[in-house]
Formats: structure tokens, sequence, C-alpha cells
């Protein structure tokens, strides 16, 4: 039997990982973080399914996708659509596969734009502000679902 597939969607700006602003988001690339979830996933019978874009409608179809194919959880972080999208909101209600909200850092000790999350209206939990760390703990709350 297939091992069961985690999917891990990020959003604007996050392929730029590594050199954006690091004294926030520390100095690891979008690929370093993919790499460690996928060691762990090894250890932990499941698959990682790693994806970036800019594009919110992207983002949208992956977690209809995500559904589609029977993923065990979606990790979301969606960058600046965090805060301003009601399609991803939409998009998290209209599918059964659980998502979880990752942050890098902690929006809320951040500018006030930040504290609103429509992710986190419709999320099944969130973990930022442990910068990559927050993947990984995200992972294991996705495998203890
Ligand atoms: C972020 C936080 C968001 O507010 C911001 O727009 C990002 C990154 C994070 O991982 O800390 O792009 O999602």
């Amino acid at each position: 039997m297939a091992a069961p597939t985690i999917f891990v969607l990020n959003g604007p700006n996050l392929n730029l990982l590594g050199t954006r602003q690091p004294e926030i988001y520390g100095h690891d690339t979008l690929d370093d973080i993919a790499a460690r979830l996928v060691a762990r996933g090894e250890q932990l019978g499941v698959d990682i399914d790693m994806r970036q874009s800019n594009h919110e409608g992207h983002l949208v179809d992956w977690l209809h996708e995500a559904q589609a194919e029977g993923a065990k959880a979606v990790l979301l972080n969606a960058g600046a659509f965090t805060h301003t999208s009601v399609a991803l909101y939409d998009a998290i209600k209209a599918i059964s596969t659980p998502v979880i909200e990752v942050h890098l850092s902690n929006p809320h000790t951040r500018e006030t734009f930040r504290h609103k999350s429509y992710i986190g209206m419709a999320a099944k939990g969130t973990i930022a502000g442990f910068g990559p760390t927050s993947y990984m703990l995200a992972l294991d709350a996705a495998m203890a679902l």
C-alpha cells in the first residue's frame, strides 16, 4: 500500500526564504525546510509533497487537489494571503482534508494587519513563531490527527 501523503503548501514570497528579511525569517531556504520534512517523513512513513506559488489560485487548486488525492493533511503557510484571502478560507472550508496553518514568524507580535488570519479561522490549528521548526511541529501534529 502506498504511503500517505502530506501536502505542504507555501504562498507568496516564500520562494525567497534564505535572503528575505533573514532577521525575521532566518537563513534557511524553502529547499532546506523541504529536505528536513522529507527526512522526517521517511521516519514517520509519510510522503511529503512540498509546493510554493506566488499565485492565490494555485493554492486554491492545490487545496482541492489535496482532497481529490486523498492527502492525509495539508500544512499551509499562505504567506501574506493569510491576512487577505477569503478564497483560501472558503477552500479550506470546502474540503474535509485537515489543514494546519504554519508560520515561521509569530504574526501576533508583528504589524496589526498580520493579527487577522483567514486561514486560522478555518484551519484545524495553527503553529507559528518557531522558524523552520514550525513546519516540523506541524508535521508531528498532522501525524497525531
Ligand atoms: C509568514 C507571516 C506572514 O505575515 C507573511 O506575510 C509571510 C510569512 C510567516 O511564515 O511568518 O509571508 O506567513
